[in-house]
Formats: C-alpha cells, sequence, structure tokens
C-alpha cells in the first residue's frame, strides 16, 4: 500500500511574545498529539509552521520595548522554537515569515492571482489619522461594534462578539494613537476578489462538512450566507512582505494574506532542507494527499474561505490543482482560573514558566485532559495538581510502577505466559478494543476522548491487577504469577505505546525500562496489539511522573499583590560596610563599548548585551529593559566589572556586570566623562 502522506498545518504563532499555555491548548499540542500517532502508523507527515513575524501586533509590542521590529520578532522567534522543543511539540520544521523563501513564494502566489483576474487594484478610502498624519491599521481605530454595542471593538475584530469588521463600519470612531475622530483618505489598494470563489467554496465545503467540528462548519456557513466581499490584501505601512511591483514602496502584503501561504513556504523550505527539493509535491499536488489544519476559533474563515480561495486561483494560474484543507480542527479558548487569559491581569502562563516548575508530560496532559475541542476548557491550578496526581501518578504511573517494580523482585526479564484464565483473556481483549477505539477517535481529531479512553484502559489495568492478586501468587502460585506478570507487563508495552502521542518523555523512559530497542516513536502504533517478547529484560523503573504538592501553586492561584506604594521621597540607601583598597583592587573595572542590544528571550527585564572590550567581545546580560532603552547603549561606553564569575540566567550567560546608578525606581548606566577606548582599564 501507498504511503499517505499528511499535511500537519499549525496557525503561526504572531512573534510578539513568548508562547503561553493558550497557544498550546488551541493550535500547538492538538497537531502534535496528531501528528506523533499518524508517523506511528506509518503516514508520511510534514507539520510545518512558523513564527507570524508581521503584522501591526509585531510593530505595536515592538514599538513598545523600543525595538526594531525585525529584531524584536526574531528574539520571539528564537525564543518559540525553544518552548516548542522543551514541551516536546515535535515540528517537521518551524520557520518564520521573514525568511527569503517565503518572501518568494508569497510574491509568486500574489502575481499569479493578480495574472489570473483574482486580485485587482482599486482605490479606497482609509483611515487616516489628521493628528498623527498617517493611515491607520485597523486594529488602531477603536469604536463602538454595530453588531453587539460594545465600546471597545477594534477596527479589524470585535473581542466581544467575535466578528470581523471594517473600520467603516464601527460607531463613534477614534484613533488610538491620538484620540482624533479618523478621516478617511484616498489610498490605492489590491484585493482580493472572493465573490468569483462563492460557488466552488460552497461545493467544497458540502463535501467536507461530514468530518468538521460544529464550530468550523458554523463560522464558514455563517461567512457564506453572508455573501463574500472583495477583501483588501494590502495595507498602508512599511514593514512587511513588500508588493512585488514598482510604485507600491510605502505598502505591504496584509498579514493575513501572507501568512497563510506560510503552508505553502514551509513545505517547500522543509523538502529543500531534507534533501528533496520536489518532496513538497506529494503533500500539496497529490490528491491522495490530506492536509489537516490546526487553529484556534477565531482563524476559521481565514483557512476556510480565504485560503482555500486563493489556493484555487494559484492553481487554476498554475495549470495544477492544489489540496484544500481536508479538516481544519479549530478549538475554542483555554481560559486561566475562569477568566479570559490577559497579559495585563497577570494570568497568562507562558510555556517556559509552566515548565520552570513541573514536568512536560504533566503540562502536556492536563491540557490534553481538557482540550477545548467543544467549548471552552479552564486552566485551574488546584485541579491540575489534582488530575496529575490522581490520574497521571495515582493510576498511570502507578500501574506502570507496580507491575515493573514487581516483576523486578522475582525475575529480571520478561516471563513467558502460562495458560490465560477468563479474566486474563478479557484484559487482553479490552486493550485491543481500547486500541481500536483510540485509533478512530485520532483519525477523527477527537484527541480529548482518545485520551479519556487510553486512561480508562489504564485504570481498568490497575482493577485486574488487584483482583490478580500477584503478591499472593508469588506465595501460593509461582506459575500462576509468571503469567500475571507477562500479562501485566504486555499491558505496560501497550500503554507505552497508547500514550506516546500525548506523554511522549515519559513513554519514552518506560520503553527502554521494558527493554525494547529503538525510540518508542519510530514504532508503530499497531504494535500495541503484539505480545511483548518473553525474555527482554526489565529495567528497575524509574520515575515517570512526580507527584505534586499542592503548595506548589498555592502562590499561583492568587491574584498578584497590588503594587507596593511609592516611598514619599527618593531616599538613597544607607552605606555598606567599610573595606580596603585591596578589596577594592580586586574588581577589573573596565569601558566597554556596546555593540548590540537585544531582550532576552525568557526574561522581560533583562536585554542581553554584546560588549567590545578591546581585547575582546563578550555577552553581558543587564535587567535595565524597564528602565534604558537599547539606543541608549548601543554604540555607547559604558563601565562594567569584567571579572565577575560567569552566571546563567533563564539559559543564557553573562559575562560581567553593568553599573549604573539607582535610585527610585530611576536607573543611570555609567558612562566615561571623557572619550576613552574599550577596555580601558578603571582605577
Ligand atoms: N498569527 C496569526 C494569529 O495568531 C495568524 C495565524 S494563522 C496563519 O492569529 F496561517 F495565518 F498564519
Ligand atoms: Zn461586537
Amino acid at each position: 500500500m501507498e504511503q499517505q502522506r499528511i499535511l500537519v498545518a499549525v496557525a503561526w504563532p504572531y512573534a510578539n511574545g513568548p508562547l503561553h499555555l493558550g497557544h498550546v491548548a488551541g493550535s500547538l499540542l492538538p497537531p502534535d498529539v496528531f501528528a506523533r500517532h499518524q508517523r506511528m502508523k506509518g503516514a508520511k507527515v510534514a507539520m510545518v509552521s512558523g513564527s507570524d513575524m508581521h503584522g501591526t501586533p509585531i510593530t505595536v509590542a515592538a514599538e513598545k520595548a523600543g525595538m526594531a521590529p525585525e529584531t524584536f520578532a526574531a528574539a520571539y522567534n528564537a525564543s518559540h522554537k525553544e518552548s516548542l522543543k522543551a514541551l516536546g511539540i515535535r515540528f517537521d520544521l518551524f520557520t518564520s515569515t521573514a525568511t527569503a523563501n517565503h518572501r518568494e513564494v508569497v510574491h509568486d502566489v500574489f502575481l499569479t492571482l493578480l495574472e489570473q483576474g483574482h486580485i485587482t487594484k482599486r482605490s479606497m478610502t482609509a483611515p487616516y489619522d489628521p493628528t498623527a498624519r498617517r493611515f491607520l491599521p485597523d486594529r488602531y481605530v477603536e469604536g463602538t461594534c454595530p453588531h453587539c454595542g460594545f465600546e471597545g471593538a477594534r477596527g479589524d475584530q470585535c473581542d466581544n462578539c467575535g466578528r470581523t469588521l471594517d473600520p467603516q463600519e464601527l460607531k463613534s470612531p477614534r484613533s488610538k494613537l491620538s484620540g482624533a475622530a479618523p478621516e478617511y483618505r484616498e489610498t490605492e489598494h489590491f484585493f482580493l476578489r472572493l465573490p468569483a470563489f462563492e460557488e466552488r467554496l460552497k461545493a467544497w465545503t458540502a463535501q467536507n462538512e461530514d468530518h468538521w467540528r460544529a464550530n468550523t462548519i458554523n463560522f464558514t456557513r455563517n461567512w457564506l450566507a453572508e455573501g463574500l466581499k472583495d477583501r483588501p490584501i494590502t495595507r498602508d505601512m512599511t514593514y512587511g512582505v513588500p508588493i512585488p511591483l514598482p510604485g507600491y514602496e510605502d505598502k505591504r502584503i496584509y498579514v493575513w494574506f501572507e501568512a497563510v501561504i506560510g503552508y505553502l513556504s514551509a513545505t517547500k523550505e522543509w523538502a529543500r532542507l531534507s534533501g528533496h527539493p520536489e518532496a513538497w509535491k506529494e503533500f500539496w499536488l497529490d490528491p491522495k494527499a490530506r492536509s489537516y489544519y490546526f487553529l484556534g476559533k477565531d482563524n476559521i474563515p481565514f483557512h476556510t474561505i480565504i485560503w482555500p480561495s486563493m489556493l484555487m486561483g494559484y492553481g487554476d494560474g498554475k495549470g495544477r490543482a492544489y489540496n484544500l484543507p481536508y479538516d481544519v480542527p479549530a478549538n475554542e479558548f483555554m481560559n486561566f482560573q475562569g477568566a479570559k487569559f490577559s497579559k495585563s491581569r497577570g494570568n497568562l502562563i507562558t510555556v517556559d514558566e509552566a515548565l520552570s516548575t513541573f514536568e512536560p508530560d504533566a503540562v502536556r496532559y492536563y491540557l490534553a485532559i481538557n482540550l477545548p475541542e467543544k467549548g471552552d476548557a479552564n486552566w485551574d491550578w488546584p485541579d491540575f495538581v489534582a488530575k496529575v496526581n490522581d490520574e497521571l501518578v495515582g493510576t498511570w504511573g502507578n500501574l506502570a510502577h507496580r507491575v515493573v517494580s514487581f516483576t523486578r523482585k522475582h525475575v529480571d526479564h520478561v516471563p513467558p505466559a502460562g495458560p490465560l484464565g477468563e479474566r486474563d483473556r478479557a484484559m487482553l481483549a479490552r486493550i485491543e478494543a481500547t486500541h481500536a477505539t483510540v485509533t478512530d477517535l485520532l483519525g477523527r481529531v477527537e484527541l480529548k476522548k482518545a485520551l479519556r479512553e487510553v486512561m480508562a484502559l489504564a485504570a481498568e489495568g490497575n482493577r485486574w491487577w488487584d483482583e490478580k492478586a500477584p503478591w499472593k501468587q508469588a506465595k501460593e502460585d509461582p506459575e500462576a504469577l509468571k503469567t500475571t506478570l507477562h500479562v501485566g507487563l504486555r499491558l505496560v508495552r501497550s500503554l507505552a505505546l497508547l500514550t506516546a502521542p500525548w506523554l511522549p518523555f515519559s513513554a519514552e523512559k518506560l520503553w527502554r525500562t521494558l527493554g525494547e530497542t529503538g525510540n518508542v516513536h519510530d514504532a508503530r502504533w499497531d504494535d500495541a496489539l503484539s505480545d511483548i517478547r518473553p525474555h527482554n529484560k526489565v529495567h528497575e523503573p524509574t520515575v515517570l511522573f512526580t507527584k505534586l504538592d499542592p503548595k506548589m501553586v498555592e502562590s499561583m492561584t492568587q491574584a498578584p499583590p497590588p503594587a507596593a506604594a511609592a516611598p514619599a521621597a527618593p531616599a538613597p540607601s544607607p552605606f555598606k560596610p567599610q573595606v580596603t583598597i585591596d578589596d577594592f583592587a580586586k574588581l577589573d573595572l573596565r569601558v566597554a563599548q556596546v555593540i548590540s542590544c537585544e531582550p532576552h528571550p525568557k526574561a522581560d527585564k533583562i536585554w542581553v548585551l554584546q560588549v567590545d572590550l578591546g581585547v575582546e567581545k563578550r555577552q553581558i546580560l543587564a535587567g535595565l529593559r524597564e528602565h534604558v532603552k537599547p539606543e541608549e547603549l548601543v554604540g555607547k561606553k559604558i563601565v562594567v566589572i569584567a571579572n565577575l564569575a560567569p552566571r546563567q540566567i533563564r539559559g543564557l550567560e553573562s559575562n560581567g556586570m553593568v553599573l549604573a546608578a539607582e535610585v527610585d525606581g530611576v536607573v543611570a548606566p555609567l558612562t566615561p566623562a571623557k572619550d576613552v577606548q574599550p577596555g580601558a582599564g578603571i582605577k
């Protein structure tokens, strides 16, 4: 049989901040579970995505940080990659939309659609801020939502009712920059002519609705029912993918039009990197291949209306049909402690924060057993501890541990089974039944239900073990004990395979413990049905999951403390105890010139400085980010301690320390009063 090709396309997270658990639940963990299962099923999978580097979400955040958007986005792209790796989200390629390859593919799609007449140029009126004297991005216009009356609606979307909006539709609009009422001025833009695709889209969705989720069907039907309109796909801004035609230097391709093309460009990049530059075609041009798009529900129309239209038009131009999405499993939202997560409310848990205290499989488990597949889900810290302790540690970890450690007490290999009793046969039949159900659910992207089935098998395994009471058999019937151990090890081995898509780290550990060779993720899914090899060596069990102390989350469930009241008057600190000149001489103070200043991807108060010390260049981390802008540092000469022992701060090394004066939150880096060369000593 020909190997099934599966494209796992993952919504591109904006590079405007670190990945948080909302991203993971909404669009990152589901495709990872799905793709891991498909790979084990023997499918050829390309799971691709990357950071979305463009658009106002980036420019706004970069401006706040006082950085160039390119540098800012690049730092978060690096941070995304690290977080994904730490959490075991295994992409075939996680790239970014800032690559030359992406730009090329976007230009090709743009020009092909233009040639086909699917893109037209037209003059439009756009919001213009007369005070700030610039065109406003849609989301910079705020006002009252025409649908629900919400007063804080943005020009691109209403956060209250979720509808996408045009800024013109807002009532009492105002500019976010100056508060002024926007004027509408003429500006020339390119439009994607969606109405031309309406009939084809209707036919295509009708074919697919039988396997789509309700939310995907509803959003798509609503869009189609309202009637499609031409949509502008360029913007008045100077950051982003340029328009591949002369005369549009002050305009860019709209981030949404461009980012979805990332699925195609990333598959091409992956193919090239893997040494088979044509391999992308197997996923995009072979009609037998299937593509699954994983995303949050707010992204649905872009993936069931706009991107399919673009693909149809592009395919027309290329004379070949490009595969349209087969499934678009969209998730609802993950809330935190019952509230919508938000940066300002301080209830946004980043991946790195979660992993600084908890094991990746514990975090994955709690998200997976709570996935917002059909309705919103909730991250609740006490519930996290309870589920990890009761289900992961108490049920599954316990079963694996009991079986393996009990085996080790008596033998150090898998004993051959004697004749099976009825209860053992029922246990084995249950493995088969669960395997079949879970396979079916995973194929239909019902990931939460599938995991529940796997966990139910583990719970059943504990009941079976208790009934068999091997501790009695050990005394009364050593032959029967061998059978119990054999069946128990076989069950645990099947569960190692069945849990692998969700719990990759513990499954891998357990696989080794059971004396299996190779990686559990290279094993076959259907191997969960095979018997365990007798005489396989069984190793000492290792801890699969750590039991959590409820105290670990106590501080996390409380609201962040109110900001401390500022002291009445700024007061310099009292003096430290006296030192001698020899104490002072131990410090090697030097003048250093700052070469670059980047944000620490994992610590939001820290700048990562590269400095020139005359004889060498160094990296120094400085906690100045809240107080000093990069332009106040780059190129400047500052004073550093050059012989301070190196120190790691969240994964990056600091080789020295920047001297700065500080009083009451005002921080001023020291600079020499005359120009001296970098490396000059200080006495
Ligand atoms: N970065 C956007 C978001 O997070 C878009 C993601 S999907 C894409 O909402 F395919 F369009 F990139
Ligand atoms: Zn609304």
